[in-house]
């Protein structure tokens, strides 16, 4: 049953029509200048920088501020595991050079715990944790690491241990008392409870246990927690398990990318834990999975046996370039770019001009694949290219770069161009290219509402202005120049009859300037007109609130900006 669903959402991929792709590369050009150079020390979290290697400029205290990396134990251990395996892999992390790479979370999934002890505390196993679970976090602590525990918000774990189920404020002060920092719930044993109702009474006993924990919400995207998991954990599952399968793993890949404009910093779509090096795929495969779940923004929780990784996987797990992608502190999930299975996602990093992109090849036969650089949202015709698997410059294209990608193969670059500078006067932002746009369903449109119809906010139609869902997110770059950026934001009339609530939100140089707080159907247009002088980049956020996407028709009508 599960393997029907999955195949029949791999041929609705496959089914939808091909972008066209045209050829004429140009690599004649000198190399460009390595785009990806860590340098940390001027106070701005940028590109290639991250917690792990430069607390001092990035945002290190924000749980899950860029998507959580560590380990864990399920993928490669199941029920096997006891204190010496968690300090084994404690000591690998450090000596391997992982946690210095930014895999600092140790997580220790189900099978920890057999039974509640008269007052309702949750006791570990005896026998494989016989130093107790303080004793453990301290040690894992003293490594320069950070903790983890698994739960279930059920009356059992899946593995038929204690659930967390009436007792979430006792479980959490208890975790809270060994010092653990990060949380999984899974979903079994739960007849009768609404997720959305249920993780929300272990975020509130998270929040009064008074210790900052990573809260992982495992319910393998049952009742849509892509919706209200940002507004309840870090963390949501998007699908069931991952196996070591190739097959598996792409089911899990095509679930989350869909899904990329309900992610952000603090709150991230999680395609499930790594299967890298566990020896069901080839090591093409799982570059292919780490640079999917990387380009996505998703948790990289490494899933195999660390004390004893092949060279090949550690140059998987620990390659810098790709790690920075994920980590980049912008945190905005790539986006597809094209359609069809053999697709090409991209995402805009903390750098001016930009953008990292995975071409993708997941048939069983060579395929040419491209990227153009006007689909990047660049205003260059010619632009370098990193290859972030090879560690090479692979030179200056003119439009685009074509490759030839090996079965299976996923070719993952660093494409540095030049971003577009807005004209001088006003301009609507339909008419000027965005440098990114996530949207809850297909492509934020121009100059018309996200259904397709026009732009009408009570009963007035706008000829000109953007259409998108809650939620979405587009980003624009200012070069600076700019002093005003204008709308009406309002939930398009052909939501009327439902009961569609969003915010809007604006950053400028990811500051926010603007929030509109809940804006339902029916509501009169909310007029916006603020300054964004000396902004380089503006986003135009639009948030589901939280209850269901139904109606949620978000107009930025007559959206423009000032440039004198
Ligand atoms: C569920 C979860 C897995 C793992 C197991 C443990 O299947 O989705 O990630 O935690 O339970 O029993």
């Amino acid at each position: 049953m599960r393997k029907k669903t999955y195949l029949a959402a791999l041929l609705f991929t496959l089914l939808a029509p091909l972008a066209g792709c045209g050829g004429g590369s140009d690599s004649s050009a000198g190399p460009g200048e390595a785009p990806h150079a860590l340098r940390c020390g001027n106070g701005v979290c940028e590109f290639g920088e991250f917690c792990a290697v430069c607390p001092q400029d990035c945002d290190c205290t924000t749980p899950a501020a860029t998507p959580p990396m560590g380990w864990n134990s399920w993928n490669r251990f199941g029920c096997e595991i006891d204190e010496r395996l968690a300090r084994e892999t404690a000591d690998a992390m450090e000596a391997s050079g992982m946690r210095d790479a930014g895999y600092v979370y140790l997580n220790l999934d189900d099978c920890w715990q057999v039974s509640r002890a008269e007052d309702g505390t949750i006791v570990a196993d005896p026998e494989r944790f016989a130093g107790g679970m303080k004793a453990l976090a301290d040690y894992v602590h003293a490594k320069g690491l950070k903790f983890g525990l698994y739960t279930c918000a059920g009356t059992e774990t899946c593995q038929g241990r204690p659930g967390s189920a009436g007792y979430e404020y006792i479980d959490a002060r208890t975790y809270a008392s060994w010092g653990v920092d990060y949380i999984k719930v899974d979903w079994c044993n739960t007849e009768g409870m609404s997720p959305r109702r249920q993780y929300r009474i272990m975020q509130e006993a998270i929040e009064r246990s008074g210790r900052p924990m990573v809260y992982s919400i495992c319910n393998w995207g049952r009742d849509y927690p892509h919706i209200w998991g940002p507004y309840t954990g870090n963390l949501w599952r998007t699908s069931g398990d991952i196996a070591d399968e190739f097959l598996r793993m792409l089911y899990n890949f095509y679930f989350a990318e869909q899904l990329s404009a309900f992610a952000g910093p603090g709150h991230w779509n999680d395609p499930d834990m790594l299967e890298v090096g566990n020896g069901g795929m080839t090591n093409e495969e799982y570059r292919a999975h780490f640079s999917l779940w990387a380009i996505l923004a998703a948790p990289l929780i490494a899933g195999n046996d660390l004390r004893s990784m092949t060279e090949e996987t550690r140059q998987i797990l620990m390659n810098t370039e790709v790690i920075a992608v994920d980590q980049d502190p912008w945190g905005l999930p790539g986006v597809r770019i094209s359609r069809g299975l053999a697709a090409v996602w991209a995402r805009p990093v903390a750098k001016e001009g930009a953008r990292a992109v995975v071409l993708f090849n997941p048939f069983w036969f060579p395929k040419e694949m491209s990227v153009e650089w006007s689909s990047l949202g660049l205003a260059s015709d010619r632009a370098a290219v990193r290859d972030l698997w090879l560690h090479g410059d692979l030179g200056v294209f003119t439009d685009r770069f074509t490759a030839t990608l090996a079965p299976h193969e996923a070719r993952m670059l660093l494409v540095q161009g030049s971003e577009h500078i807005p004209a001088r006067g006003t301009t609507y932002l339909s008419d000027y290219p965005w440098m990114y746009a996530s949207n809850a369903k297909g492509e934020v449109l121009r100059d018309l509402a996200a259904t397709g119809t026009p732009l009408t906010l009570k009963g007035r139609t706008y000829t000109k202005g953007l259409g998108a869902f809650g939620s979405s997110r587009i980003l624009y770059h200012l070069a600076g120049s700019c002093t005003r950026f204008s709308a009406d934001v309002g939930v398009d009339d052909s939501a009327s009859g439902t009961d569609g609530t969003v915010a809007f939100k604006v950053f400028a140089d990811r500051v926010e300037v603007f929030d509109s707080g809940t804006v339902r159907t029916g509501m009169d247009p909310l007029r916006v007109d603020i300054p964004v002088d000396g902004a380089d980049v503006l986003e135009l956020v639009v948030e589901t609130t939280g209850d269901s996407t139904y109606g949620d028709h978000a107009d930025w009508a007559d959206a423009r900006i000032v440039c004198p």
